[in-house]
């Protein structure tokens, strides 16, 4: 089937002519007779209230004066039919007033009486018609463009829904390989509980057990500190507000994180942060972009540097309208070749189950969702500095 058997056929307009003379309606008849019109002629304007109302209208050429119903209420009714109707008033006189109510009543054009030239009303309704045709077009652009946007709008809505669940699933996974490190973590002062508890059993010395009972409190206060901060991590961003985020306190929240869950031994950390640095987002968010360079950092400085002079300095402060912080480590560096793909989702040099290649990916994203930049200079065999750059916020923006 080709393109045009498809097309539904269409509907010839409905031209409805009015006028109480009968010789005016013939030659009228006479004009549009064999043009692409259905035309229907009423001598009365309540005969042509009726055929609006039961057969609708797409043209209505009409006399002003007519004996019954003023011509213009006509043109408001066939307007209220069909608000796409177009209206030719035909007139005696051209008074000011009357073009002006034709006009403000939105009638396409007027005609005067006596019809000299009738191929002249002719032309009038074919470009009636052409309008008519544009505005119907216009109408049809206008909403599809609105469906679009609609459609727009729900898909923009989708991927941000889809990129919160991302970050927090990138959350949870990196979880999971900070987990072993936590457990080891808690690991060390619940057996010192236990010693503790089992000395207390079994000491007669009231002072000795008080005292053993107080490192028992200290013990279980470092390891709610440990519990607190993993689930504070955890926690869904999406359920939290955007704050103004102070960097030292993230900075050195997820310094804290990392150095409790990796094995940092023999990493020296150092953290320059410029009191009062600010910025407005999700705290959790922020701290996941920190806890990934910095864990990134540490890996990174673990295996290049076994013997102990591994180094990760973390840099923030802020100028007249940006806020920038820096993750600086002296590992093997990024070969150049490599460099470009960092960013990308599920690019890693990590053995199988060490890495997702998600992390600087996620990185990204939270620096952009909160108009943000990131990016990576490194040079081999030296090392690597993450730079982030953020709009300024909180009460020093
Ligand atoms: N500080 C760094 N020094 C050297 N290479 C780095 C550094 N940070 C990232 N890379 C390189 O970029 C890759 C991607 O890092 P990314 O954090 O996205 O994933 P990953 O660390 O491999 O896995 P994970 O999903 O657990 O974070 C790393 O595998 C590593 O090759
Ligand atoms: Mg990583």
């Amino acid at each position: 089937m080709n393109d045009v058997e498809t097309k539904a056929p269409q509907a010839r307009k409905h031209l409805v002519v009015v006028d109480d003379e009968p010789v005016i309606l013939q030659i009228l008849t006479a004009v549009f007779d064999d043009g692409p019109w259905r035309v229907s002629t009423c001598s009365t304007g309540n005969e042509a209230l009726r055929l609006m109302r039961t057969e609708g209208v797409d043209i209505l050429l009409t006399d002003k004066n007519l004996p019954d119903v003023n011509g213009l209420e006509l043109l408001r009714f066939a307007k209220e039919v069909n608000d796409l109707a177009e209206v030719i008033i035909i007139t005696g006189y051209a008074s000011l007033e009357t073009a002006l109510t034709a006009l403000e009543l939105q009638a396409f054009d007027y005609v005067l009486k006596p019809l000299n030239n009738v191929f002249d009303i002719r032309k009038k309704v074919e470009r009636a018609s052409e309008r008519q045709d544009i505005t119907a077009e216009n109408r049809r652009l206008v909403h599809d463009l609105q469906r679009k946007n609609h459609d727009l709008e729900a898909a923009l809505a989708e991927t941000r829904k889809l990129q919160a669940e991302l970050i927090q699933s990138e959350k949870l996974a990196g979880i999971g390989t900070l987990a072993a490190g936590i457990a080891h973590e808690v690991s060390s002062p619940l057996f010192g509980i236990m010693g503790l508890a089992e000395a207390i059993a079994e000491e007669d010395d009231v002072k000795l057990c008080q005292d053993y009972a107080r490192e028992i409190v200290e013990y279980s206060r470092t390891i709610r500190d440990i519990v607190v901060e993993l689930s504070s991590y955890s926690r869904a961003s999406t359920s939290e507000y955007l704050t103004t985020v102070e960097l030292t306190r993230v900075i050195e929240d997820a310094v804290r994180l990392v150095e409790r869950s990796a094995d940092c031994q023999g990493v020296d950390f150092e953290i320059t942060v410029e009191p009062q640095t600010y910025l407005n987002a999700r705290t959790s968010e922020i701290q996941q972009v920190f806890v990934n360079l910095v864990k990134n950092a540490v890996e990174a400085v673990r295996t290049h540097r076994p013997d102990g002079d591994g180094r990760i300095r973390v840099e923030a402060g802020s100028d007249d309208d940006r806020v920038w912080a820096r993750v600086i480590d002296n590992g093997p560096g990024i070969p150049a070749d490599n460099i470009g793909l960092v960013f990308d989702p599920f690019y890693t040099t990590k053995a199988p189950g060490k890495g997702t290649g998600l992390g600087l990916n996620i990185v990204y994203r939270i620096a952009t969702k909160y108009r943000g930049t990131v990016s990576v200079e490194s040079v081999e065999g030296q090392g690597t500095v993450f730079t982030l750059s953020f709009p300024k916020g909180g009460s020093a923006a």
